[in-house]
């Protein structure tokens, strides 16, 4: 029979008891950091469907976008509708808003869940990927802004990230964007000999994109073009240099005036935070402010700022080495018994939360438990048997000193014994 293997630039992700270093693991640890500082935030969580109408990223995320133009995972379902599995979760968190008529209120959000882009697949660019995303809904431009640089700081210092930048830039008002746009597509324009397909696509639809080119030959065209900084109002000029003054003990901030995001919607305030050691697809979150895209979608005009941190590149240069709680085996010696035994298992489990309780729940022999014990790193056996069960009593065994004497303790005694253990 043909063997079934999973689709090009999918992962399956499966933790392991002992894998500190499995992407797996670290995936799931910095998923719970993540949530725990959005709880922090006071961020309340939305979850949106992963399929989307695909109208809703063409009207948003735009037609001249790489992700709209050649990334969407995109099909006709049954009844011919063309449906796509979402690229991001910036618009359908603004369509839900707008659907439940309450765009006209203040918001500050959080997502978690799998995005899906047909990207080449390479180091750090996966065809499903996960993102967690920030929302902040119906607040002007100011400390909302500040607001997301607070964050990044926060995740790079909680999962001690290391040389990680933070890039700001600012992409000006209507006026500055359209007067800018076409100075620079008219620097550009006797040059169009050398660019390349890509950055004449963007030439005619998205100038902007062009500041961000790989190319080094459009980079030394760059070079001499206008400046976006010329261009800006003061207030925005301003924003830029308040926000790296405010962080600038706490992370490393630069402005980068080339930095100009591969979304349209965005309409001012724009950031990336990069590493590094993350190789060549070095940014792990990006986001900027798009006041325009609820009113584009239908809704009310709703200010908006946002991010999204990409799970797999933050996991991969994150300290995953959890802090890590006391593992206590638990083993029963007879399936006679088994019942008996792992209601005291349990109980045992409300004792003390900062425990991890593991019931070997497989057949096998003592040694074998106690084998598989040592190797979890578990600090602890207990072990419970036909004559203890009768004499109300568990022989608890420490792990960590494998000269220690095992004693025999009742019920009390080992309750006392679990809450003491830190
Ligand atoms: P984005 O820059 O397209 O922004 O994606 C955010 C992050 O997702 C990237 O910095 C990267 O870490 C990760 N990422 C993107 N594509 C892939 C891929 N193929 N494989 C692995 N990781 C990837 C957005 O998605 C916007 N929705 C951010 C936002 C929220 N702006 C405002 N609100």
């Amino acid at each position: 029979m043909e063997k079934i293997h999973s689709l090009t630039g999918m992962m399956d992700l499966v933790g392991k008891k002992a894998g500190k270093s499995e992407m797996s693991n670290r995936i799931f640890f910095t998923e719970k950091v993540l949530r725990n500082i959005f709880e922090n935030y006071c961020l309340s969580e939305i979850r949106t469907p992963a399929l989307e109408d695909e109208n809703l990223f063409k009207r948003s995320v735009g037609d001249s976008s790489d992700i709209v133009n050649k990334e969407l995972y995109s099909f006709l379902d049954k009844n011919d509708k063309r449906i796509v599995l979402r690229p991001e979760g910036t618009a359908g968190v603004i369509r839900s808003i707008i659907e439940k008529k309450i765009d006209g209120d203040t918001h500050r959000l959080w997502y978690l869940g799998p995005m899906w882009r047909y990207e080449r697949p390479q180091k750090g660019r996966f065809r499903q990927f996960y993102q967690a995303g920030i929302e902040i809904l119906g607040y002007e431009e100011g400390l909302a802004e500040l607001e997301m640089i607070s964050l990044i700081c926060s995740i790079n210092k909680q999962l001690e990230i290391k040389n990680p930048v933070i890039k700001i830039n600012h992409l000006g008002n209507k006026e500055c964007k359209k007067l800018f746009c076409k100075e620079l597509v008219d620097y550009l324009k006797p040059f169009s000999s050398k660019l390349d397909k890509k950055d004449l696509e963007r030439l005619d639809g998205n100038p902007l994109r062009i500041l961000d080119s790989k190319n080094p030959e459009t980079q030394n065209i760059l070079n001499e073009a206008p400046k976006i900084s010329d261009y800006l109002p003061k207030d925005s000029l301003d924003l830029l240099d308040l926000t790296k003054d405010t962080f600038s003990n706490d992370c490393n901030i630069e402005i980068d005036h080339t930095l100009v995001r591969g979304l349209d919607y965005y309409t001012g305030f724009v950031f990336e935070a990069t590493s590094s050691d993350l190789g060549a697809q070095d940014a792990y979150l990006g986001g900027g402010r798009y006041d325009e895209l609820c009113s584009q979608l239908g809704g009310k005009n709703l200010p908006a700022i946002g991010m999204a941190i990409g799970i797999e590149r933050l996991a991969s240069i994150a300290n995953a080495n959890e802090i890590n709680k006391t593992l206590v085996s638990f083993i029963i010696l007879s399936s006679k018994i088994e019942q008996k035994a792992y209601k005291i298992a349990h109980d045992l489990r409300s004792v003390n939360k900062s425990l991890n309780l593991d019931i070997q729940l497989s057949e096998g022999s003592l040694k074998s438990k106690l084998r598989r014990a040592n190797k979890d790193n578990a600090s602890y056996a207990l072990i419970i048997g036909e004559e203890e069960l009768k004499s109300n009593t568990v022989i608890v065994k420490s792990l960590l000193d494998k000269n220690s004497e095992q004693s025999n303790m009742t019920l009390n005694e080992l309750h006392d014994f679990m809450k003491s253990i830190v």
